[in-house]
């Protein structure tokens, strides 16, 4: 299966790290070639691997199964605009949809991954990988990999992907449960680096 990442940030780049030390086959998708290379060069990994970095076009076109390593907004964006970019794709959702402090309500998070799938009714998604970090993803440790989805085929994908890592894969629900993984992300982040005294 070739995976596709929409999103060169850390949490991308950190994936694709991992996918790519497991012999998992994996592009990019980056606005700026040249400052994500600059960025991806923390993992010898992808030393030699010029192609592993692409405009978007070229990483649509190569994919099975897509992951949605962006902004939340910014996927909920492309999932409304152009619901076409998944046609016929599996598809991963990793974000967390998480406000800064100060625009309020930490956990009025709106509709999370639901609001993705909604926009993409035909779409096979998991709401997948959201719970781990970038520190896990590059310490190559075993982790439990907690998922959602409604559809056979995007669990089997999911499965196959996590335990192709190192990850153990574990499917606590339907679509519907993805706000469970949200919130449980959220909470970890709020959590971290908090003193206990
Ligand atoms: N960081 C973590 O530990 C972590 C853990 C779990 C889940 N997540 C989730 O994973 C997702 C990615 O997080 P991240 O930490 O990698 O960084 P991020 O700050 O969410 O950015 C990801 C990448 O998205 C691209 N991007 C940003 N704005 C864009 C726009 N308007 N149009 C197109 N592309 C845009 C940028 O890539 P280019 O500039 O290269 O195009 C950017 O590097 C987020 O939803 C986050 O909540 C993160």
């Amino acid at each position: 299966m070739r995976v596709g990442i929409l999103g060169a940030g850390p949490f991308g780049l950190a994936l694709a790290a991992r996918l790519a030390r497991h012999e998992v086959p994996v592009r990019v998708t980056t606005r700026h070639v040249a400052e994500a290379t600059e960025r991806a060069h923390r993992y010898p990994v992808f030393a030699g691997r010029p192609a592993l970095l692409a405009d978007m076009a070229t990483v649509l076109a190569d994919a099975d199964l897509l992951v949605l390593a962006l902004p939340y907004p910014v996927a909920l964006r492309l999932s409304r605009r152009f619901p076409a970019f998944s046609a016929g794709k599996l598809l991963i959702d990793v974000t967390n949809p998480l406000f800064a402090r100060e625009q309020g309500d930490p956990f009025g998070a709106g509709e999370g991954c639901l609001g993705i799938a909604r926009a993409l009714p035909y779409v096979r998604i998991a709401k997948a990988f959201n719970t781990l970090t970038v520190a896990g993803l590059d310490s190559d440790a075993p982790d439990y990999a907690p998922y959602a989805t409604d559809d056979g085929t995007a669990a089997d994908a999911t499965e196959s992907i996590a335990r192709g890592i190192g990850l153990r894969p574990v499917r606590i629900g339907p679509l519907s449960c993805a706000a469970h993984l949200e919130s449980a992300a959220l909470v970890d982040r709020l959590t971290s680096g908090a003193r206990l005294d």
